[in-house]
């Protein structure tokens, strides 16, 4: 049985150790999943977006991810940083037949890559980046590990990338098929992604970017669960 000590000595006790509680930084993140998670397990954990949060604003801090980063001192920091320009699903809009309409391509790409290279140089001891498979691979380096919703309890297919620091990898938490359908034009697609893109484009990306509730509490489970040894 778990018994909170001094919360002013940030510390919880168990009958077998102690350790500590941490300041824990959701950058990128307005759904307020992955924090609300670590809150459940009485961290002291805040999110942060250019957007207000769908959560409890008390802990949100609504301004720019690398301020936040730099800006105070955290034990660990979990990125979720936009992918527009990131990802190989986006690749087409690079070729060079897009270029009339789409002529700022490959400097927003530079932009997006500067700025997640930011985030992870961050002088935090514990950090997770989450991104699809993407650039990153080629202009910073291959991933930590590829983790799916189908492991985590969510009938979905969505291979996305963490990039580590002082973690360790996440371990599957609950093994379920995905729900696959084939589309007309041959390939193949998650049922939910499929909704998604039915939906008005405002709303499209933030149902598609919301962290899978599964991965949230793998990440506080894991990461957060203070049963478990945390490395430095
Ligand atoms: C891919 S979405 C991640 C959403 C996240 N998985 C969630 O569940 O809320 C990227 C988020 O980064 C935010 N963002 C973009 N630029 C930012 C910046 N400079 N500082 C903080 N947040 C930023 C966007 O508003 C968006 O919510």
């Amino acid at each position: 049985m778990l018994r909170l000590r001094s919360p002013r000595k940030n510390q919880v006790a168990s009958s077998r150790q102690a350790w500590r509680l941490m300041r824990v930084l959701v950058n990128c993140e307005n759904s307020a999943r992955v924090r609300d998670a670590f809150r459940a397990l009485g961290h002291d954990a805040w999110s942060c977006d250019i957007l207000p949060t769908e959560g409890d604003p008390a802990w949100h801090v609504e301004g720019d991810a690398i301020e936040a980063a730099y800006g105070a001192q955290w034990d660990l920091m979990i990125a979720h940083p936009p992918c527009t320009y990131l990802t190989c699903a986006g690749n087409k809009w690079f070729k060079p037949e897009y270029a009339h309409r789409f002529p700022n391509r490959p400097q927003q790409r530079e932009e997006a890559v500067a700025f997640v290279l930011r985030l992870a140089a961050a002088p935090i001891p514990r950090i997770a980046i989450e991104n699809p498979i993407g650039t990153l691979s080629r202009r910073w380096r291959r991933p930590d590990q590829i983790i799916q919703p189908y492991e985590y309890g969510h009938p979905d297919r969505k291979p996305t990338c963490l990039w580590l620091k002082g973690l360790p990898k996440l371990t599957p938490t609950k093994l379920v098929q995905p729900n696959i359908k084939r589309n007309r034009n041959g390939r193949t697609a998650s049922v939910h992604h499929d909704a998604a893109l039915r939906l008005p484009p405002e709303e499209r990306w933030k149902v598609r970017s919301m962290t899978y509730q599964g991965w949230a509490d793998a990440m506080a489970d894991q990461w957060g669960n203070p049963g478990e040894p945390l490395l430095l």
